[in-house]
């Protein structure tokens, strides 16, 4: 194999064992409860990445037949909203395990002999191999986010987490001077179809938080009791604020004396002041924005404050943005629809950078990211910004 197989082939592999890492210290039972609603079965998540490498690998890259035809059914993410999931006829955990290793073992044969012809944009620079390893990284991070659901009186052996922000970066920011920059993937070959074409875009001048939001200044908000005050949250927000769909993602803990903690993977935490903040939905970001006197950024100044000198865009928490999720000018989907386009639209509003959870293979300053304003399962923050 050459030195780009290898790499493939080490990408693909190194999503495996991380997949099968998260896995492995749980029980049977709960790899296959439904810890949440909002949450797949943990094993339909292993095999349905068996699956979709099935999809990609084998039956795009190689013409095979379907290994089983019912798993076009069972496996696919669209046919199935994740709370029926474990209702279906799934593969338990050893027999999820022995499909995926046996997926796996025929893509390194068929890898080992095709040609990533630069005239084919699915093999063109290994780009469809990359969407593979990529997905399944998203998926073992839509894994943890199921485990930090998970109640459990045993701890989950997993470490992870954001990390300190210096208390004296916290509530800091940068000036991004006014101009224009090139916003979008130009030429990374796994960029994917939502991430192009890249495109001129002018901004005016604007300051943004050097740092995301930590729970220090979040607690705050939190104290100067924010949720209960109207003028801070939009009409949306405030209509599931109401309904008591929101409550702060930080609680307090009558015993012993009284502290705010933070839940992580079922156990309660003294809270990490200086951590920024997880696991705030987009209303509840866009009100504390309001109360700090800010707004949001648009995903545009995301990007191109991430030229100018923000930090921690990447390994704490993904950030909220003012945006909704739409497609640049001159897209055109690829390889599916199901990627990207079917989401576009006022529903979704875009997460940007990467959290702890997030793979350096997924991380990049261009990847969008999107969720539903009201999600909050997700490793999410934010970092406000407000005109120059
Ligand atoms: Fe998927």
């Amino acid at each position: 194999m050459g030195d780009l197989k290898e790499g493939l082939a080490d990408a693909l592999e190194g999503a495996r064992q991380r997949s099968l890492g998260l896995l492995d210290p749980l029980s049977e039972a709960d790899q296959l409860a439904q810890h949440s609603p909002l949450m797949s079965p943990l094993v339909w998540d292993l095999a349905h990445v068996g699956h979709y490498e099935e999809l990609w690998l084998l039956r795009a890259v190689a013409r095979t037949r379907p290994i089983d035809p019912a798993h076009d059914d069972i496996y696919d993410a669209f046919k199935h909203v994740r709370k029926e999931r474990a209702r279906l006829p799934i593969l338990g955990p050893a027999e999820a395990r022995r499909h995926i290793a046996m997926v796996r073992g025929r893509v390194l044969d068929v890898l080992d002999k095709v040609e990533l012809d630069p005239a084919v944009p699915l093999l063109s620079e290994g780009f469809v191999y990359g969407m593979v390893a990529q997905h399944e990284h998203q998926h073992d991070e839509t894994m943890l986010a199921t485990l930090q659901l998970r109640a459990s009186p045993e701890p989950y052996p997993y470490g992870g987490g954001p990390a300190a922000v210096p208390p004296a970066g916290a509530g800091t920011e940068i000036l991004v001077p006014g101009g224009p920059f090139v916003m979008g993937a130009d030429g990374d070959p796994f960029a994917y179809d939502n991430e192009r074409p890249a495109h001129v875009v002018d901004l005016a001048p604007f300051r943004i938080d050097t740092f995301p939001v930590t729970n220090r200044e979040y607690l705050a908000f939190v104290e100067a009791g924010g949720y209960d005050e109207r003028r801070f949250w939009s009409e949306a927000g405030w209509a599931h604020r109401r309904a008591e769909e929101l409550a702060a993602p930080l609680f307090w803990s009558p015993a012993g004396g009284g502290s705010w903690t933070v839940r992580r993977y079922g156990t309660e935490l003294d809270l990490p002041l200086d951590e920024p903040v997880q696991h705030v939905c987009w209303y509840e970001a866009d009100a504390y924005a309001r109360f700090a006197g800010k707004r949001l950024p648009t995903e545009a100044e995301w990007e191109k404050a991430a030229y100018h000198g923000a930090e921690r865009l990447f390994g704490d928490v993904w950030q909220w943005t003012s945006s909704d999720f739409t497609p640049y000018p001159g897209f055109r989907w690829f390889p599916y629809k199901e990627y990207s386009e079917v989401f576009y639209g006022p529903d979704y509003k875009v997460l940007r950078g990467g959290s702890w959870a997030t793979s350096p293979l997924v991380a990049r300053t261009t990847f969008r990211n999107w969720d539903y304003p009201i999600r909050r399962q997700i490793f999410a923050g934010f970092r406000c910004a407000r005109d120059a």
